[in-house]
């Protein structure tokens, strides 16, 4: 019988017959160009097929055929051979369900001292009431006055802030809402197991380079140097950043996550809602140019790969219209995207690229004003995936983390 009517006969594929063929475990005399497959090979398929349903590999069946091809065993000395294999196969499975029993034992002690997630919902959180001081009419320079408030712990949760040149910002479900945000029905929804299939999907590489930077602020940042006053993050996104420095940001300081993706701001409350009861944290939704703040009201700006984000789609620096938001003893923390070289088809557009190169990155910031106090680079990857795909085959491109200090 031919290979293709063995392997269908036997309800398996060719492949799986030419690699049992590979380790001799199924030895069909040839013919010509053409194997035939007799009596013979039908015994050892069933020989093979058996072995592996009581758990040997096939390099133990391989072990096993070889021997008692090569032994041409009696009747007796084969039962001798089958039983010690099978002997010690016995003590390997025992071994092995007493390494697991003991891993099960393990793991249900841990679950027992594990805390229960609590089924209490956590006090919702809204627009902290003293951050009101700092928004500001960008139309007409003055403050706003909260109507139609609602309130819970010091929290706006729900209202309008009116302007008296009549312009009006809204609070909802504790987000404020600026001009420029983008309408929900255009932006994906999140699901509640983003990060686990961020993780998954996304190139390991990849997640080794946010890793390391993300140890690199941690390690780096000192962000009680900005009690009671403000740190500004630009795209605050699915909050890789925010989540990983959170508990180093003072109690006393207030953190503004801006980002225009409403679907993404309320996600990311809601995702962080146990971790940031006893902090200041205003979710602001709305355009990087249009921010809703006094001048010079904020002493450090975050920007882990928002400016980069905003340069796909823009010629200009973002920071350069942002400035007047700073005091003059600002800290930036930057994070970038820096590009290797640009391929042929590459999505970075020629008039944005320069905004993705280190040199030109770290000039514009020193003519900004900014003097620098740490950098720190990843290796080049060139590898992202999915909910990472912004580069193209053949481009590499790796993080560049600037600190600097305006000079006053
Ligand atoms: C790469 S993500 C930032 C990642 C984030 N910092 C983190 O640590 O997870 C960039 C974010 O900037 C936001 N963004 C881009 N352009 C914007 C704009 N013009 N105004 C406001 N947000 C913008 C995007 O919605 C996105 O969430």
């Amino acid at each position: 019988m031919r290979i293709g009517e063995f392997a269908a006969k036997n309800n398996t594929t060719i492949d799986t017959v030419r690699h049992y063929m590979d380790l001799s475990l199924l030895t069909p005399d040839k013919e010509g160009s053409f194997y035939d497959f007799e009596e013979s090979c039908q015994e050892d398929y069933n020989t093979i097929i058996s072995l592996k349903n009581i758990g040997f590999t096939l390099s133990e069946i391989q072990t096993l055929m070889l021997y008692e091809r090569i032994g041409r065993h009696t009747e007796y000395s084969r039962q001798k051979t089958y039983r010690a294999f099978f002997h010690n196969k016995v003590k390997w499975i025992e071994a092995e369900l007493l390494r697991l029993e003991e891993m099960r034992n393990k793991l249900k002690q841990t679950l027992e001292f594990m805390p229960v997630e609590s089924e209490k919902p956590h006090p919702s959180s809204g627009v902290p009431i003293n951050a009101l001081r700092l928004v500001h009419c960008n139309e007409c320079q003055s403050s706003y006055v909260l109507t139609e408030g609602r309130v819970e712990n010091g929290q706006i949760i729900s209202g309008r802030l009116t302007c008296t040149c009549g312009d009006v910002l809204e609070i909802r479900d504790g987000i404020l809402f600026g001009k420029g945000s983008l309408d929900p029905d255009t932006c994906d929804s999140i699901e509640e197991t983003f990060i686990d299939d961020y993780v998954q999907t996304t190139h390991v590489d990849y997640l080794k380079n946010l890793h390391m930077s993300l140890q690199w602020a941690r390690n780096n940042y000192d962000f009680s140097k900005h009690r009671n006053r403000v740190i500004l993050e630009l795209g605050s996104g699915r909050g890789f950043f925010l989540r990983n420095v959170v508990d180093r940001i003072s109690e006393d300081s207030l953190y503004i996550a801006v980002d225009h993706n409403p679907r993404a701001m309320a996600w990311l409350k809601e995702s962080l809602s146990d971790v940031i009861v006893d902090r200041n944290i205003l979710f602001l939704c709305c355009d990087f140019k249009r921010i809703p703040l006094k001048p010079g009201s904020v002493s450090a700006m975050v920007d882990a790969t928002g400016s980069s984000n905003y340069a796909f789609d823009h010629e200009d620096f973002l920071l350069d219209s942002l400035m007047q938001l700073l005091s003059n003893d600002s800290t930036l923390y930057g994070h970038y995207l820096v590009f290797e070289s640009f391929a042929f088809n590459s999505m970075v557009p020629e008039g944005s690229r320069k905004w993705f190169r280190k040199e030109s990155i770290r000039d514009r910031l020193n003519k900004l004003g900014f003097s620098e106090l740490k950098e720190y680079e990843t290796s080049p990857i060139s590898e992202g995936g999915p909910r990472e795909d912004f580069f193209v085959k053949g481009e590499s491109i790796h993080n560049y983390l600037y600190m600097g200090e305006l000079k006053g």
